[in-house]
Parts: structure tokens; C-alpha cells; sequence
């Protein structure tokens, strides 16, 4: 059978990793597109030469022309410029809103099956924007954050605990801001929920409560710490999970923005929920019951996004 193959629009930092990342796990071959010339050209040389050592096998091309990624099965997006020194949140806005008309008609027009995953910020808003601009069907675009987040959130507690991370489950929904939720009821080790773990005398909710907000705050502090831009391994790594389940039909159930039509109470907007990806695309949304307190987090959370989106459509009325 063919190899699958997987279009990163964006060669930045998250754009060379994804491709490094796709190449090692033999997902397909890989093209790697940005506006600047040279830049993922000379990345997927430099990957490419090292699957000798690594022992892929993976074509991997770069190109500053859309039509290289013709017939892609799963396309990432990451373009996009970051926010700059005196740039207010209305400049980025507007300018990475163009960013994904130009993706979103390029996509439209060569990879118009694929299964596309955004990773641009501000998350929610964008992937908003590209899937209106690409016009594809909303269960084959979604937003790569939440299993970001909730991998953060993981590791803090597998930290906390000296336990494996793999036995740390951990749920963050809403969008991808500060406001973000951070499920605590439905994070735990192993099956135990965090609670009960907290009664077991493994934590205290004071340390609990200093993960979430280390949580919610978990792109900043990287950013603080790298001082020239934003996180890349991790949000990297987050969105091959998402695109091996698509592949691999594995019919995961992860955290995802995705387009919400009624659930949670929520009307044709994307949002960070569980999902169900598989062959299908988003094959699911999963509606978990919330608390009061919960329900009031997701709230604030859905009126940030709701607030986001209404300062794109002035943007970019033309979007819709
Ligand atoms: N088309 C294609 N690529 C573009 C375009 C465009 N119109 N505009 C900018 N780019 C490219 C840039 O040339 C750059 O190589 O997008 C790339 C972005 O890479 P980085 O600046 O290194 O950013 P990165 O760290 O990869 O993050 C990308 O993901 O997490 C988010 O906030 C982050 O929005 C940012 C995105």
C-alpha cells in the first residue's frame, strides 16, 4: 500500500519538528511548505539525511508551492507570525487571519480530503478561520491543544506522584487560554481520580491546585523561559498523536478543538472537548457531565473563544 502522505504547512520550529517526528514514527512521507525560501527546503534535506542513522524510511520534500502537497491525507498547519513586541492581540489577529485565507485556499484546492489539524494561535479563532476558509467539512479540521495541555498537566502530576507518566490521565476542556478547564475529577494515576488520591494523603489540594494554575499558565512559562519564542517539542508531538489516530484509525479519545454544533450548549463555534478520532475524521464529540463549578470554568472559557471569534468576523468579515 501507498504511504500516506502527511503536508506541514509552516517549516517554523513546531513544522521542523512535526517533520522529524512523522519521519521516526514512519507515518508517510512528508512535505514541508513555508513562504520562506530556503528554510524548508534545507529542513527536509537535513531530516532526510538523517533516516540512514534513524532507520526511516520517509521521501521528505520541502517547497514554497502549494501544489506540492496535492492529495495530502493529513495536513498541520503551523503558519502563522507570533506576537511581536507592541503588536496588539488585533495586529496578530488580522495578520495570521490572512495567514489562513492563504492556507485554507491552498488546502481548498489541492488537499481538499485530508484530515487538517491547526496548531496556529490563537488556537481557537484560527481554526475557526481556516476551516472557513478552506471550506472543507468540519469534522476534518480541528484544533491541536487540549492534548497539549492535558500533557502538561500529566507530566506535573507524574512529577508530583514519582509515578509513570503513562498511568497519569489528566482532562483539560475549553479553549486554549488562561481560562482553560482543567478537569480534576476526571484526572488521576491508573484509574484512581484525583481526588480520592488527595483523601490517600499522595498530594494535598494545595499542590493540586498549584498544578492546574502551573497548567493553565504552561505555554508562558516557556515561553519566559526561551525568551525568543514559544513551545515546540511538546505542541509538536501533541499533534502526531492526533494524526496517528486519523492514520491509524485508533479511534483515540482525546482533547481536540472542535466544531460544536449544540453540544455543551454551544453553537457553531470550536471549542476544547473529548473526541473521538478516527478514519473519519472527528468520528465523535464526547459529552461528560460537568459540576456547577466545572460548568461556570467552561463558561468564562466559552465566552473568551466567543469574544475571539467576534473580533475575527469584524476582521475578516468576509469569513462569515
Ligand atoms: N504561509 C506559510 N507559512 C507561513 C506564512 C504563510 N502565509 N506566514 C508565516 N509562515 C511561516 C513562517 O515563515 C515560519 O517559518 O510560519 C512559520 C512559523 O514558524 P515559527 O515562527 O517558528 O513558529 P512555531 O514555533 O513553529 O509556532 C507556530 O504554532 O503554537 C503556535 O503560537 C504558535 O502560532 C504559532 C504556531
Amino acid at each position: 500500500m501507498a504511504r500516506a502522505k502527511i503536508a506541514l504547512i509552516g517549516a517554523g520550529q513546531i513544522g521542523g519538528t512535526l517533520a522529524l517526528l512523522a519521519g521516526l514514527k514512519e507515518l508517510g512521507d512528508v512535505v514541508l511548505f513555508d513562504v520562506a525560501e530556503g528554510v524548508p527546503q534545507g529542513k527536509s534535506l537535513d531530516i532526510a539525511e538523517a533516516a540512514p542513522v534513524l532507520g526511516f524510511d520517509a521521501k521528505l520534500v520541502g517547497t514554497n508551492g502549494y501544489e506540492a502537497i496535492e492529495g495530502a491525507d493529513v495536513v498541520i498547519v503551523t503558519a502563522g507570525v507570533p506576537r511581536k513586541p507592541g503588536m496588539s492581540r488585533s495586529d496578530l489577529l488580522g495578520i495570521n487571519l490572512k495567514v489562513m485565507e492563504q492556507v485554507g485556499a491552498g488546502i481548498a484546492k489541492f488537499a481538499p480530503d485530508a484530515f487538517v489539524i491547526c496548531i496556529t494561535n490563537p488556537l481557537d479563532a484560527m481554526v475557526w478561520a481556516l476551516q472557513k476558509a478552506s471550506g472543507l467539512p468540519t469534522h476534518k479540521v480541528v484544533g491541536m491543544a487540549g492534548v497539549l495541555d492535558s500533557a502538561r498537566f500529566r507530566y506535573f502530576l507524574a512529577d508530583e506522584f514519582n509515578v509513570s507518566v503513562e498511568d497519569v490521565t489528566a482532562f483539560v476542556l475549553g479553549g486554549h487560554g488562561d481560562d482553560m478547564v482543567p478537569l480534576v475529577r476526571y484526572s488521576g494515576v491508573a484509574g484512581i481520580p484525583l481526588p480520592d488520591l488527595v483523601k490517600m494523603g499522595w498530594t494535598t489540594q494545595e499542590k493540586v491546585d498549584a498544578i492546574v494554575e502551573r497548567t493553565r499558565k504552561g505555554g508562558g512559562e516557556i515561553v519566559n523561559l526561551l525568551k525568543t519564542g514559544s513551545a515546540f517539542y511538546a505542541p509538536a508531538a501533541s499533534a502526531i498523536e492526533m494524526a496517528t489516530s486519523y492514520l491509524r484509525d485508533k479511534k483515540r479519545l482525546l482533547p481536540a478543538a472542535a466544531y460544536l454544533a449544540g453540544q455543551y450548549g454551544v453553537d457553531k463555534l470550536y471549542l476544547g472537548v473529548p473526541v473521538i478520532i478516527g478514519a473519519g475524521g472527528v468520528e465523535r464529540i464526547v459529552e461528560i457531565s460537568l459540576d456547577g463549578a466545572e460548568q461556570a470554568m467552561l463558561d468564562k472559557s466559552i465566552a473568551s473563544v466567543q469574544e475571539l471569534v467576534a473580533e475575527c468576523r469584524k476582521i475578516a468579515p468576509d469569513l462569515g
